[in-house]
């Protein structure tokens, strides 16, 4: 049984919580000064085992702003992971120096394996190519600045939607809401995987896919961009292949509507010609400064709230039943359960979400 309030998904809340931190994330946005001394005597680790600017930087700012202070590092070359040290026993240290642990790895699952672990909140801030809960808070509370609402929406989704973690976090919570549509604009290389689809199906949400920006572009509400995530392929080669596919130019621009808006989760690469970052739909950098007051948002709530005790895993353990994705946690850190919902003719992994065929 866990007692904390983790965020590894965004499942692990429910809609009007989430509509909660949103809300206390513009309240924040508007008076921060307010929230000076919230987290006072509190401490947050951030532990960041792979690149990052905005998502690292943002949590650690807004912790800061909440008067609380850090631990971590950024570079697990500097830790004792550097001697081979597992995730368990760096998290359940690290756990005991920290009120709330945010974590990115480049393992699949990683999240909910420190959390099992963990004897504080655990945070997910991006777990391999699967997902980046925070990232869609951010996103959400965009959202709700730009356009003032978070249903009714056509949104499109452009770029490397297979690996990238921000798709995925984000089409599984707007498919929550009412009426939202989603275009899917990729290569077949690259498409959304297949579990995420029939999420959206699951809600009844509905979705398209196109190959290209202009066949979209007209019908959208917000286009969201996202770099190829070159550090995610199998090979440099196939990397290659998808490179510079997808850029948005300003030409592009000319053709969607007047209130559409443009976001990317950043970093960009070539996806988005510079030229396009003065005209006023182009809301990514103002999407990247919500980051920081969301974050506020979420380290207050789930510093404040009580928990509710529940189990992490509820599937079937099946220890002698290997994850058949490569990038899974429980391939390297052995001692994981092997956790599994069965669904009959599959098992699908409680870590990754991978499907394994029986
Ligand atoms: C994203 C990530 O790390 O998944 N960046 C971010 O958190 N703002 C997107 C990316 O790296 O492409």
């Amino acid at each position: 049984m866990n007692n904390y309030n983790n965020l590894i998904d965004l499942d692990d809340y429910t809609v009007p919580q989430w509509n909660e931190i949103i809300a206390l994330g513009e309240k924040i946005k508007a008076h921060p000064e307010e929230y000076g001394d919230a987290c006072k005597g509190k401490i947050m680790a951030t532990l960041f085992y792979e690149p990052s600017t905005r998502t690292q930087m943002s949590f650690q700012s807004a912790m800061l702003r909440l008067g609380g202070s850090l631990i971590g590092f950024d570079n697990p070359s500097n830790s004792s992971v550097a001697k081979g040290e597992n995730l368990k026993d760096t998290i359940k240290i690290v756990s005991t120096y920290s009120d709330i642990l945010v974590m990115r790895h480049t393992q699949e699952g990683s999240a909910k394996a420190a959390a099992l672990c963990a004897d504080c909140h655990v945070i997910n801030a991006g777990d391999g190519g699967h997902l980046h809960p925070t990232q869609t808070l951010t996103d959400l509370l965009t959202l709700k600045c730009e356009l003032g609402r978070l249903d009714n929406l056509t949104v499109g989704l452009c770029g490397d939607l297979k690996y990238g973690r921000t798709v995925h976090s984000l089409v599984k919570a707007l498919s929550c809401f009412p009426n939202n549509k989603f275009v899917l604009i990729s290569t077949p290389a690259l498409a959304l995987p297949g579990y995420i689809k029939d999420v959206i199906k699951g809600r009844g949400a509905e979705f398209t896919e196109v190959r290209t920006i202009d066949e979209a572009i007209r019908s959208l509400d917000m286009l969201y961009m996202t770099r190829i995530q070159r550090e995610r392929f199998d090979s440099e080669d196939e990397y290659l292949k998808q490179r510079d596919v997808y850029c948005l130019t300003k030409a592009k621009m000319e053709y969607a509507r007047k209130d559409m808006i443009v976001m990317h989760p950043l970093p960009r690469v070539n996806e988005i010609e510079v030229a396009v970052d003065d005209d006023p739909r182009a809301a990514y950098f103002r999407q990247a400064n919500n980051g920081m007051y969301v974050r506020m948002a979420l380290i207050l709530y789930t510093l404040t709230k009580k928990p509710k005790v529940k189990p992490l895993l509820t599937g079937e353990i099946h220890n002698s039943v290997t994850c058949s994705n490569p990038k899974c946690i429980t391939q390297t850190e052995k001692y994981l359960p092997k956790s599994y919902i069965n669904h009959g003719d599959f098992l699908i992994c409680e870590y990754c979400d991978e499907r394994i065929l029986l």
